[in-house]
C-alpha cells in the first residue's frame, strides 16, 4: 500500500477543516451544477470557483492559521479566469497561468495580470507565490509530473500546493469521448469525429491524456523529503466516501477527480515561509 493511501491526510490526527464542508448536499450541489458545463457555463464555473476558493482557504488556514488576505494565488491552467472573482472575494491576488489564448479570452473576462505560459515551464522564479494550484489541468498536460514539480518550484517554503485532476477511468474521464473512453481513448475520438463531422476539443493524446489514480498517489509518495503531503482525497465525494482512495482498482472508477494537497517544508535553517514572505 502508498503511504498517501494509508491515510486521506498524512498529519496524524488532523482532520483538514475542510472535510467539514464534504458533505453529501455540497456533493449534489457541484453534481447538479455540472449539467450547465455546456449551456450555461457561468452557472457551472460559479459552483466550482467558489468551492475551489473554499478548499484552498481551509487547506491554507489549516497550514498557517491565516485568511488568504493578501497571498497570491497562481492558478496554472487557470482558462479565462473563472476563479479570479472568489480568490477576489477572499482577498488574494489570483493570477492565472494559461497557454492557449483562445481559452484565455473564451468567457470575454478581463483578469488583471493573467500570464500566458505552460505549466510544464512555469515562467516563475523559485519560491515566488504562497499558494500554487491547479484545477482539472494534469489530465490535458503530456507530462502532468513534470507541471507538478514546477508548481512545488514556485511554491514558497511553508507555501501551499493544490494539484486536482479528472481520474481517466472516471465517469468524466473521457470528457466529450466518454463513456467511450472505456474502450480506448484513441477508439472514442475516432467514434467522436465520426458521429460530429469534427475532432473532439479534448482529443486523446493530443490535449487528453490517461493519467490514473494510482498515478497521483505515487507521485505523492515519491516527493522528495521537502515535501509533506497534507491530504489526498476525492475532490467531488463526501467525507464519508474518502476511503475509496485507498483501494486499488476501485479507485480508478469511482474517485472521479483526485485532489493532491501538499506543502514545502520551510528549512531547519530558518528559511522564511510563505507567512514571513507574504
Ligand atoms: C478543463 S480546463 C480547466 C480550467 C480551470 N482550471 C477549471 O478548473 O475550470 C483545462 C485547462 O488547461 C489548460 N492547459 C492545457 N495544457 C496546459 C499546460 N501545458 N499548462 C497549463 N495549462 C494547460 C487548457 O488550455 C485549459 O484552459
Amino acid at each position: 500500500m502508498l503511504r498517501a493511501e494509508r491515510s486521506t491526510t498524512r498529519r496524524a490526527g488532523q482532520r483538514p477543516r475542510f472535510a467539514r464542508r464534504a458533505t453529501l448536499c455540497r456533493s449534489l450541489r457541484l453534481l447538479g451544477s455540472f449539467r450547465f458545463e455546456q449551456t450555461d457555463p457561468a452557472v457551472f464555473y460559479g459552483g466550482v470557483a467558489t468551492d475551489t476558493a473554499d478548499l484552498v482557504g481551509d487547506f491554507y488556514r489549516d497550514l498557517t492559521g491565516e485568511s488568504l488576505r493578501g497571498t497570491i494565488v497562481l492558478d496554472v491552467g487557470g482558462g479565462p479566469g473563472y476563479f479570479a472573482d472568489e480568490f477576489g472575494r477572499a482577498g488574494a491576488r489570483y493570477l492565472p497561468v494559461e497557454p492557449d489564448p483562445s481559452e484565455m479570452h473564451a468567457a470575454g473576462l478581463r483578469v488583471a495580470g493573467s500570464v500566458r505560459g505552460s505549466g510544464m515551464a512555469l515562467p516563475f522564479r523559485d519560491d515566488a507565490v504562497q499558494i500554487c494550484i491547479s484545477s482539472n489541468v494534469a489530465e490535458h498536460v503530456p507530462q502532468p509530473w513534470l507541471m507538478a514539480a514546477e508548481m512545488l518550484r514556485v511554491t514558497k517554503p511553508g507555501g501551499l500546493m493544490v494539484f486536482s485532476y479528472t481520474v481517466w477511468l472516471g465517469p468524466f474521464g473521457g470528457h466529450e469521448t466518454g463513456p467511450w473512453h472505456y474502450l480506448g481513448g484513441e477508439y472514442a475520438a475516432r467514434r467522436y469525429r465520426r458521429k460530429h463531422g469534427r475532432e473532439p476539443k479534448n482529443r486523446f493524446g493530443r490535449s487528453l491524456f490517461a493519467v490514473r489514480a494510482a498515478d497521483g498517489l505515487r507521485w505523492a509518495r515519491d516527493t522528495p523529503d521537502d515535501i509533506e503531503i497534507l491530504a489526498v482525497f476525492p475532490r467531488y465525494h463526501p467525507r464519508w466516501a474518502w476511503w475509496v482512495v485507498r483501494v486499488p482498482g476501485l479507485r480508478e472508477l469511482l474517485v472521479s477527480n483526485l485532489v493532491v494537497v501538499a506543502t514545502k517544508r520551510a528549512s531547519a535553517l530558518g528559511e522564511p515561509t510563505a507567512e514571513d514572505a507574504a
